[in-house]
Parts: C-alpha cells; sequence; structure tokens
C-alpha cells in the first residue's frame, strides 16, 4: 500500500527528515511514535506535500511513485489526512463540510456516503446545521476524520487524534478509529497514548530525530522497557 524508503524533507533549507523508512500494507494501521518536534508530522506533510519539500528517498503509495504529484491528487489516488489542526472550515455548517469533498469513482474503493459518516459519528448528524466554527475540539476533530473518508481514502492519516481533547470525546475518537480498521481502512496514526497503541496499532515505528529507529509490533514495543523510556513522552 505504503512504502516510505530513505525519505529525506526539508522546510526552507532546514532538513527534519534525514532518513525515514515505513511500510504499511493493506488494512493494516502502524502508530507513528515519538517525542515532540522529531519529525512526525513532517513524515505524513511528506506524503501529501503539505508545506514541506522532499529532497531525497522515495515515497510510493499503491504501487505509483508520489514524486511529482501534487498534493490535491495525491488526495485523490486515494491517502486521506487529517491534520493536527484539523482545518474545518468554520463559518460553514457541518453538513456543508462534509460536502466539500469531492467523491471518487473508483471500483477498488470503500465508497462512504454522508449518511455513512453519520453513522460512524452521530453526534456530527445532531449537529449537522451548526456551523463548524463553533463546535468543540472533539466535534471538529470528527467532523476533519468525517471529511476524510468522504474522499475514499485507501489510507488514512491521523496526525495526533485526540491532542487536547477530553479523555470522554478521547475515547470516542478511538472507537472511531478501530471501526475504520474494522472497515478495512489502512491507517498511519501519529499517537502517544499507550491504550490507543495498545487497541488499534498492528505495528510500531519510533521516529527520533528526523529517522525512524525502530520498528516492530506492538508487544516487542512494550517488551523494552529502554524504547518507551526512551522514545515515548507519555508512560
Ligand atoms: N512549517 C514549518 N516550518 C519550519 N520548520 C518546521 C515547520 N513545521 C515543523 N517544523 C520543524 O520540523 C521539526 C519536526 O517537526 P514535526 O512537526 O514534524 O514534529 P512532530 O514529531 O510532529 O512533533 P509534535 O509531537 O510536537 O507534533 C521540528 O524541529 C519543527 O520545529
Ligand atoms: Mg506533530
Amino acid at each position: 500500500m505504503l512504502r516510505i524508503s530513505d525519505l529525506h524533507a526539508a522546510y526552507d533549507k532546514a532538513e527534519v527528515l534525514q532518513g525515514i523508512d515505513l511500510e504499511v500494507g493493506p488494512g493494516e494501521v502502524i502508530c507513528l511514535i515519538g517525542r515532540n518536534g522529531v519529525g512526525k508530522s513532517s513524515t505524513m506533510k511528506s506524503i501529501v506535500r503539505d508545506q514541506i519539500v522532499v529532497t531525497g528517498g522515495e515515497i510510493v503509495f499503491d504501487g505509483q511513485s508520489l514524486a511529482g504529484v501534487r498534493p490535491h491528487d495525491v488526495i485523490r489516488r486515494g491517502v486521506g489526512y487529517v491534520p493536527e489542526d484539523r482545518r474545518v472550515f468554520a463559518s460553514l455548517s457541518v453538513l456543508e463540510n462534509l460536502k466539500v469533498p469531492r467523491p471518487v469513482a473508483a471500483p477498488d474503493r470503500r465508497r462512504w456516503t454522508v449518511d455513512e459518516v453519520f453513522r460512524l459519528f452521530p453526534q456530527l448528524h445532531d449537529y449537522r446545521h451548526r456551523s463548524a466554527g463553533v463546535m468543540s475540539g472533539g466535534e471538529q476533530q470528527m467532523l476533519s476524520i468525517a471529511r476524510s473518508l468522504l474522499t475514499c481514502p485507501k489510507l488514512l492519516l491521523l496526525d495526533e487524534p485526540h491532542e487536547g481533547l477530553a479523555p470522554k470525546i478521547a475515547e470516542e475518537v478511538v472507537d472511531a478509529i478501530v471501526a475504520l480498521k474494522r472497515e478495512g481502512v489502512s491507517m498511519i496514526v501519529s499517537e502517544q497514548a499507550l491504550n490507543t497503541i495498545r487497541r488499534c496499532a498492528d505495528r510500531v515505528y519510533v521516529i527520533d530525530r528526523g529517522m525512524t529507529v525502530w520498528n516492530g509490533s506492538v508487544d516487542g514495543f512494550y517488551a523494552d522497557p529502554e524504547i518507551t523510556r526512551k522514545f515515548l513522552m507519555v508512560q
């Protein structure tokens, strides 16, 4: 599904990624782990060409290189992206936000409808006529995930999906991730919370100073206290 080899990437002249290697198989959920500022968001931004410039290495999605592919074409090829800052259209209603993505007609992709995303996030249905800008952080997060599903992604990138959310809402977001996993959506989740990693990850990648320094199973990750001590913010 996705293979990243020796990825280097920079903002202006500052190279922040200096050797990221990562693979995601069909239906697989991987968690990106690492302390603040090590390059988790930058790895996702490199895949969708958001702000950052790829300076070396290769990203292959669905058998094709993403080199030179424009951001909206990466999304059209089947990568859904939910950035840290969510980026909902504040002045539009929930329903209007969900009408923004253009549906993709591709026989090999699971199609999502507005009704289906309302089933996944019932609160969004209740608030469908409310302005997105007045909703809570958790509701905006759900809206951002719902909107990205309407692009019918094969691979979903979720950047710290419950950063700053109250525990109960955060749990609902994790429930949604688990439900999406059951639907067969491949995901990369940038994550610090142990129980989320346990609940949804198939494998874990640890990033340190712009490089992938460890990868393996969730059990392998927890079996090595040295790794959790060194690379996890929240323990
Ligand atoms: N738009 C930008 N312009 C310049 N430098 C940036 C930009 N965004 C991030 N950086 C720098 O790139 C490095 C990696 O940041 P990144 O946001 O990828 O880290 P992260 O692992 O996602 O951290 P966090 O856990 O805080 O979200 C940091 O040194 C950061 O200061
Ligand atoms: Mg980040």
